[in-house]
Order: C-alpha cells, then sequence, then structure tokens
C-alpha cells in the first residue's frame, strides 16, 4: 500500500536569502486534489512557495512536512519551470531520461517515450533535437517528461508565459487530462483568465505571506481579504 503525499503540514515556514526574507511565516496544511493555481502580485513569493514545497529551498526557521518522509516526497514530485530546460538530444530522449533515472529498462523507457511523444504531438519531431522546438513545444514536452514517471503531484511555474493561445489551450488540457490520471497539479499564474478556466483551489500570496487558501468558487466569488479583492479587481497592488 503506497502512502498518500498529503497532507502536507507548514508550520512557521520561511524562507530567507542572504538575510532578506523572502517568504513566511507560512502556516498551512495542504491537502489539495486536482489543480491549485497560485495568485498574487510579482514577488509575492508563488515561485518561492512552489520551490519549497519541492525541497528546491530550504525552511529557515519553522518546518516543512509530507505525509511520508520529504526526500521521498520529493522523489514522487514533478517540476516544470517557466523556460524549459532540455537535454541537448532527440525529443524521445529527453523523454527517456526521467525513466532511465527510475531504472525502467531502456526498450521500455524508448516505448513509453514514444507513445508520450505522439501524445503531445510530438510524434512527427521524435528525433529532432529538443534544442531546437518552439517555445510551446519544449514547454509540452517538459510537461510530458514530467508527467512520464507517473508523479503524485507536479508543480508548474507559470508555464504558458511567453506562449500563444493555441500552445497555452494545449498546455491546460495536458493538466486536466493529468487530473483525470490522479496527478494533483500546483501552477502558479499571472493569468487570472486561466485560473478561472482550470483552478480547483486557488493559494493567494501577497508580501511573502498566504493569505489565501480556498475553494476556487470561493476565492472568485467572495474573497476574505481586502489584498485579494483588489487583486482581483485588477487594481496595482504595492
Ligand atoms: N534568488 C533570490 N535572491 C534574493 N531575493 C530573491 C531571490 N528570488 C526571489 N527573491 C525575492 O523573493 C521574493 C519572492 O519572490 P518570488 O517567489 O519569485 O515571487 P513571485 O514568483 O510571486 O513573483 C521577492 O521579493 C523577490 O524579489
Ligand atoms: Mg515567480
Amino acid at each position: 500500500m503506497v502512502e498518500k503525499l498529503f497532507p502536507a503540514i507548514l508550520d512557521e515556514a520561511h524562507v530567507r536569502k542572504r538575510g532578506k526574507l523572502l517568504l513566511g511565516p507560512v502556516n498551512s496544511k495542504l491537502d489539495c486534489e486536482g489543480i491549485t493555481i497560485l495568485l498574487g502580485p510579482n514577488g509575492s513569493g508563488k515561485t518561492t512557495f512552489l520551490r519549497l514545497l519541492h525541497g528546491l529551498e530550504r525552511c529557515r526557521d519553522g518546518t516543512l512536512s509530507w505525509n511520508v518522509d520529504n526526500e521521498e516526497a520529493f522523489r514522487r514530485q514533478a517540476f516544470v519551470f517557466q523556460s524549459p530546460i532540455m537535454l541537448r538530444r532527440s525529443v524521445i530522449e529527453n523523454l527517456a531520461y526521467p525513466l532511465a533515472v527510475h531504472g525502467v529498462d531502456r526498450k521500455t523507457a524508448r516505448r513509453k517515450a514514444t507513445d508520450a511523444s505522439r501524445q503531445v504531438g510530438l510524434g512527427q519531431a521524435q528525433e529532432r533535437n529538443a534544442t531546437v522546438l518552439s517555445g510551446g513545444e519544449k514547454q509540452k514536452l517538459a510537461i510530458a517528461r514530467a508527467l512520464i514517471t507517473k508523479p503524485d503531484v507536479m508543480f508548474l511555474d507559470e508555464p504558458t508565459t511567453n506562449l500563444d493561445g493555441r500552445s497555452t489551450r494545449e498546455i491546460e488540457q495536458m493538466l486536466l487530462d493529468a487530473r483525470e490520471n490522479g496527478v494533483s497539479s500546483f501552477m502558479a499564474t499571472h493569468d487570472l483568465g486561466q485560473a478561472r478556466r482550470l483552478a480547483d483551489h486557488i493559494l493567494f500570496f501577497y508580501h511573502g505571506k498566504l493569505l489565501e487558501d480556498q475553494p476556487a468558487d470561493t476565492f472568485f466569488n467572495a474573497p476574505a481579504s481586502p489584498e485579494a479583492t483588489s487583486f482581483l479587481k485588477g487594481d496595482i497592488l504595492e
């Protein structure tokens, strides 16, 4: 029986760099299925929070604890950066790589990679070097690569910023499909329309603090804080 990753409990969690407070204090119990969208002005702490949840930042004070030990939790997660990082190898090899890291034999890895490349519309581009793909193709490949090991949780940091409408739509569909397959996603975005289309749950950040942690309907219809109310109205928040 595989244990659940959730809940993740943050107790007085802070992230600091060179003495500067980037995030915190955060006190929260996250138990999110489906798609959780992180909102908040620039610099409010969304990226730092995603990185903290995935073990890329450490708590300086306070604690983060997943339901399983943190090293196992981080292994059962995947992270998609705003600018996808591609291996200078073929599309297939990019997809097969994380499977090889997980000890999957070469033949099975190649078969799964081939299937995944077709699913994201890169069947014709299988042998192309991933570094020459378009921005949208690279990001789709990055998400397919993140999902290929069947993580429990996927973190995405503004993956559709700078992409055209078609690529954005395809990526949103990938998140919806992942949800169908039981993957929980946490995605930062500054596209409110995208948040409304996708979110089951909203985390709203302001000045390094998690101000709201709400079901999407509640957040959009009746935000609790004046900051979120202003943010939803489109006001500039300082
Ligand atoms: N590497 C870093 N060194 C110092 N300060 C940073 C670093 N990365 C982010 N910050 C600061 O941390 C705060 C939170 O940033 P971030 O998590 O990137 O916010 P968001 O993703 O919501 O725009 C901001 O004040 C930002 O300027
Ligand atoms: Mg950010």
